[in-house]
């Protein structure tokens, strides 16, 4: 198959474009690199030092012999789109490419509608781009749980059958999503949605939970080919900050009481999940929607599964409850339903397999890189 990777610099789009590489398929990894640019600004970097991508794909091909083509370029830009799917004409977009911090989205107005703006607007021109040069394409579009918000009944996936006034429809679930970065995604799955209805574009949108994890089986295949991975408190997701704090020694931050509650996933179930939606695809028309979760943990629960797998390592882990600098229920209900990918095939990985040697254990390894100053939360959601 012809497949882009949107994105493909990224956390998991650089995985996922040596994953489907290595497979042999034709992949074209696309990015503008506003990351990087957003790293140096906020002042804070991966925990390992990351090669261009340039570097990376002549390493993965000198390693293993397979390609991957570039183009760096912006969503924003729909000449490039345009020009981009007239000429590679793929199969499959797996379409990563946004700014998918919460707090950055929420640190200013300037950072809301960069966020906004960059996201639906890079969106939209893809979808654009699609109808006029490969109508049959497939788009996977990663979205997140957090576009449901934590309802106080079951999350079905995607769309709920509500009888209403004596009359029934199948809807697409409420959304009540916590930030504008979330928001973001709640706007690009109303415009993918109505374009397969109007357009008859096919799309499934993966709804995808919090991902934790830093190796997958192609970023061991040499050193040079790891993936950025973030413990900050902007972009990096809450397990992987934990486990970076054990090994720093320094208490996990707990925003408030530690009782949200959310849906995760192993880095290499994003891409495990990535594949079986590309091998079945969305009927023309239709816009699937997929739970992309393997597990559900409070953030208390996940303190201490930290604890116990830092305690067979050797170390202690310490917890700190500070100040929620969000807008959050701390308790609440919360079941999403995740059995789609499941029925696909779907074999997760789980949390307890891999916390100990494939996360502590790794980051024991590059612990004098870890920075410190970025663990704490500045920004507010409601400033005080
Ligand atoms: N990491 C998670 O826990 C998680 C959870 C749920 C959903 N997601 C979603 O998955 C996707 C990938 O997440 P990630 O953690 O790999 O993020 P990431 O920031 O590491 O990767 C996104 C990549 O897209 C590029 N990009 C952004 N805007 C672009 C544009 N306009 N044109 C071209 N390239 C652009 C960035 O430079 C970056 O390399 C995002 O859409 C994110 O919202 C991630």
């Amino acid at each position: 198959m012809k497949i882009l990777v949107l994105g493909g610099d990224g956390y998991l789009g650089w995985p996922t474009a040596m994953y489907f590489s290595r497979l042999g398929h034709d992949v074209m990894a696309v990015d503008n690199f506003v990351k990087r640019r957003i790293e140096i600004e906020e002042g804070i970097e991966p925990l390992e030092p990351l090669l261009t991508l340039h570097r990376r794909i002549a390493l993965w091909e000198a390693t293993t012999g397979h390609k991957i083509r570039l183009a760096v370029g912006d969503l924003l830009n729909h000449r490039m789109v345009y020009d981009l799917l007239e000429h590679f004409t793929p199969d499959a977009i797996i379409h990563y490419a946004e700014q998918p911090s919460a707090p950055y989205s929420m640190e200013s107005r300037d950072k809301a509608v960069f966020t906004q703006h960059n996201n639906v607007i890079g969106t939209l021109n893809l979808l654009f781009a699609m109808k006029r040069h490969c109508p049959e394409a497939h788009l996977i579009k990663l979205g997140t749980m957090g576009e449901y918000g934590t309802p106080n009944i079951d999350i079905e996936e995607g769309y709920i059958t509500i009888t209403h006034n004596g009359r029934v429809d199948t809807l697409p679930f409420p959304k009540q999503p916590g930030s504008f970065y979330h928001l973001s995604k709640v706007h690009d799955s109303a415009n993918i949605l109505f374009a397969c209805r109007t357009w008859g574009l096919r799309a499934t949108d993966l709804n995808q939970g919090v991902v934790y994890g830093i190796e997958t089986d192609e970023t061991k295949l040499k050193p040079g080919l790891h993936t950025a991975f973030h413990y900050d408190a902007v972009f990096g997701t809450v397990l992987n900050r934990f486990c970076v704090q054990a090994v720093a020694g320094a208490p996990l931050t707990v925003y408030g009481s530690g009782g949200q509650t959310r849906g995760f996933l192993n880095i290499r179930d994003t891409i495990q999940c990535v594949d079986l939606a590309t091998q079945n695809p969305a009927d023309i028309g239709e816009c699937r929607v997929y739970n992309q979760l393997t597990e559900v943990f409070s953030v208390l629960e996940l303190t201490k599964l930290v604890e116990v797998a830092g305690k067979k390592l050797g170390i202690e882990v310490r917890i700190d409850h500070i100040a929620n600098p969000r807008v959050e229920k701390e308790e609440h209900y919360y079941n999403p339903k995740h059995t789609k990918l499941i029925d696909l095939g779907l074999k997760p990985h789980l949390l307890s397999d891999v916390l100990v040697e494939q996360m502590i254990g790794h980051i024991q390894t590059v612990r004098d890189q870890i920075n410190l100053s970025t663990f704490k939360p500045t920004i507010k959601w409601r400033e005080k």
